[in-house]
């Protein structure tokens, strides 16, 4: 008699099985967990890009931190090997046909991912379920210009995908049962701890995140010192500053975070042009001979 499931979690007999991977991005997400693909279920992973040369530095990625893995002797020099052999790159959309999960981390903006999703559709097998690494849009809507919405699912890794033990699997309204499980069983797979939330903006952790990194720009948007609001949180037992780390996270990703956020709940979560000077300055770590954070002019 099987034992019973926990309310809300997918029967793990319905999981598909996974014997090539598709990314669609070679940014600083889809890099990191493509390694990780690759690493923990050792089938053929191939990413793509806009270009070749974003491309080549995903793929360039992937090796050194292969290499890495070697050099600490964490991985055999054959292991090493068979990993670099498994891992493609191409900006030949075909090079899909075969694959049988298919997950995103491109741009954070609604129209592009539902673009690249009804795109990639049209190269995929029927079968091939589809994830969104996206950290705040609606899942839901993400997968509206899709023949088969009931494939997608969410799978929101944390930077440094390496080292962040949680997946958030995002259960769409459309997304099946199959799918679910499919998303669980791989999360497994990477020996991650997954854990499902609902297809709310920011679904479970950014939505926190976001609620303490926007206070913290909004403190500073409203007259406290950067180093004041950087430090303040010091021996709470946070790995890091608040804006160290907006500056991990992407101080684009943050920004963009906190608009989706604002927009779905304008009186919770403040937005912050601060922060859109500072993403487009590209650092906020950044300091001038009198100790000024460069890029904020306030
Ligand atoms: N890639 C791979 N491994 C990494 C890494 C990276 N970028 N950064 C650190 N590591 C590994 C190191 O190799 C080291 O592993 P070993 O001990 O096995 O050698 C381990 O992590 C610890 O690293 P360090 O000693 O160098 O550094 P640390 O102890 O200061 O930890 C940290 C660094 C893990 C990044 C830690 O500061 C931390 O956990 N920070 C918070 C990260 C966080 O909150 N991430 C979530 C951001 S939100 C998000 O990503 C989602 C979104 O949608 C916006």
């Amino acid at each position: 008699k099987r034992a019973k499931r926990p309310a809300g979690t997918p029967d793990k007999a319905l999981a598909k099985p996974v014997t090539k991977v598709g990314v669609i991005g070679a940014g600083l997400m889809a890099s990191q967990f493509a390694l990780l693909f690759v690493r923990r279920l050792r089938v053929p992973v191939v990413i793509t890009d806009l270009d070749q040369a974003r491309v080549d530095k995903g793929l360039a990625y992937i090796r050194d931190e292969i290499g890495a893995l070697e050099a600490k002797k964490r991985i055999s020099t054959d292991e090493a090997n068979r990993l670099r052999a498994l891992v493609t790159g191409t900006t030949d959309k075909a090079d899909f046909a075969d694959a049988d999960w298919v997950i995103e981390a491109v741009f954070e903006e609604l129209a592009v991912k539902q673009d690249v999703f009804a795109e990639i559709e049209k190269h995929i097998s029927p079968t091939a379920v589809l994830a969104t690494n996206t950290s705040s849009l609606s899942v839901e809507k993400i997968g509206l210009k899709l023949e088969h919405p009931e494939r997608l699912v969410g799978f929101h890794f944390f930077n440094p995908v390496a080292v962040m033990p949680l997946i958030e699997v995002v259960n769409a309204p459309a997304t099946d049962e199959a799918t679910l499980s499919t998303a669980m069983v791989i999360a497994g797979k990477l020996r991650k701890n997954a854990v499902i939330t609902r297809d709310t903006p920011g679904f479970v952790v950014n939505r926190i995140l976001a609620k303490l990194l926007g206070e913290a720009m909004h403190a500073v948007d409203t007259g406290t010192p950067f180093e004041v609001v950087d430090h303040a949180l010091d021996g709470f037992g946070l790995p890091m500053s608040p804006f160290e780390l907006l500056e991990l996270v992407g101080l684009k990703v943050g920004a963009h975070v906190l608009d989706t956020h604002h927009a779905a709940f304008p009186d919770r979560f403040f937005e912050s042009d601060n922060l859109h000077r500072l993403a487009e300055y590209g650092t906020i770590l950044e300091r001038d001979a009198k100790g000024r954070i460069k890029g904020f002019d306030k």
